[in-house]
């Protein structure tokens, strides 16, 4: 039996990890034990439990309840609270998602203590060391023994930064195992993506007809924390809703709901409130009904961008920089960064073309199964 410490705290944390807790549930129950790790980075129920609900998780052994605060703050809180965790219960791994401090601080504390660390949706990369993620994925792709890249491009970055393709076992940090086994959060979306929403279900909750909206999220650092690019961003939106004739729909994240109320002009927000349909973070299978139905997808999220691929929607990316560069490279999203002329003309160019295509970027939304293979064949004893 492996004993796998799983660790979640953030929104996308719970959904990636659901996947993985799924196929231990149904597929090796006798071969993996999973004890479930919840940091708390994100505590709000819209962000976190209605998740745990949602997604069918099981209830975590382990609750941080690290809540918001400073980087170093947060990140110090958890790193304590998975020390502990790992004194406790000495898994035969630590298994990690992703970007956050939540990802960072359990990958630092598990292998000072000797556990080894499994970074699921490694080798991303910005290029871009002001984003907090590019640091906490860095490093942690350093510190780990087993990295699952989602994408190729995943897979050449680590060769850049030293890390070796092909390394025999017994596999550890200095002598690491790297797989490309595609996206994880497509497992998920083959998974619900099958739940369907009547017409008038769907009319009575978002008020708007399938295939007659943009849907957009907004929730990054380096947008919310800066008014004036926040501003620029719903000026875009605003010109989609008014020049375009199009319905948006914002479910917020509480970041940008308090950015908005703390350092938005109120005559501006007044006229954000008139013309675009805010809404409360959206569930999980909320989002993917709206991502399904939407005319296009605006946004700076990672999981986002790459769910309106798989849903085969145009995205407009509000960020300079995307790790997903396969998605740009494809035309099917654009980089329009915080510009409101660059988010409105880049509306109306997906308005204009006809011949977009989705490949497979992201593997066969199995890799949740390939990855539970590798737990059990590297430290099964
Ligand atoms: C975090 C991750 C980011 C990820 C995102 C997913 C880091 C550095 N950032 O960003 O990579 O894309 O989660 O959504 O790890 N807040 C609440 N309620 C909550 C949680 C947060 O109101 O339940 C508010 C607080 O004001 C808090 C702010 O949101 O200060 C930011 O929360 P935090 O977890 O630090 O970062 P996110 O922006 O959510
Ligand atoms: N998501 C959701 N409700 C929302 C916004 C996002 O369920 O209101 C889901 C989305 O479908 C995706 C994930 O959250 O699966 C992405 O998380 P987020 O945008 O918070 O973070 P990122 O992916 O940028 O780290």
């Amino acid at each position: 039996m492996v004993k796998a410490l799983h660790i979640v705290g953030t929104r996308p944390q719970t959904i990636k990890a659901a996947a993985l807790s799924r196929q231990i549930r149904t597929e090796f129950p006798d071969a993996i034990e999973e004890v479930l790790v919840d940091t708390g980075q994100h505590y709000d129920r819209e962000l976190s439990a209605f998740f745990f609900r949602e997604l069918q998780l099981p209830d975590p052994q382990y609750k941080l309840e690290v809540g918001s605060g400073s980087h170093g703050k947060q990140t110090a809180a958890i790193l304590t609270g998975i020390e502990s965790v790992l004194y406790a219960e000495k898994p035969h791994c630590v298994v990690v998602y992703g970007d956050t401090n939540s990802t960072l601080a359990a990958s630092l504390a598990s292998v000072k203590l000797g556990y080894p660390v499994v970074h699921i949706e490694a080798g991303l990369r910005s290029f871009n060391k002001t984003m907090p993620e590019e640091i906490n994925r860095i490093v942690c792709d350093h510190l780990s023994t087993l990295l699952f890249t989602p994408t190729e491009t995943g897979l050449i970055n680590l060769k850049r930064e030293g890390l070796r393709v092909g390394n025999a076992p017994p596999f550890t940090a200095d002598n690491p195992a790297i797989f490309h086994c595609g996206d994880i959060m497509y497992d998920n979306s083959l998974y619900f993506g099958k739940t369907t929403t009547g017409r008038q279900e769907f009319r009575e909750k978002f008020g708007t007809k399938p295939g007659q909206y943009v849907l957009a999220t907004i929730h990054r650092d380096h947008n919310t924390d800066n008014s004036d690019r926040l501003h620029s961003i719903f000026e875009g939106l605003l010109r989609i809703a008014l020049e375009g004739h199009t319905t948006v729909i914002l479910p917020l994240h509480p970041r940008t709901l308090h950015a908005l109320e703390k350092s938005m002009n109120r005559l501006f927000f007044e006229k954000v409130k008139k013309n675009i349909s805010l809404m409360p973070p959206a569930s999980y299978l909320e989002m993917i009904a709206l991502e399904k139905h939407a005319k296009m997808i605006i946004t700076d999220s990672g999981g986002v961008q790459k769910e309106a691929h798989f849903f085969e929607k145009p995205c407009i990316v509000l960020r300079p920089e995307t790790e997903w560069v396969e998605l740009v490279q494809n035309k099917t999203a654009l980089l329009a960064d915080a510009e409101s002329r660059k988010i409105f003309d880049a509306y109306a160019h997906f308005l204009s073309v006809r011949d977009l295509s989705f490949p497979k970027f992201y593997g066969d939304g199995k890799s949740a199964a390939f990855i539970c293979r590798q737990l059990i064949s590297t430290f099964h004893e």
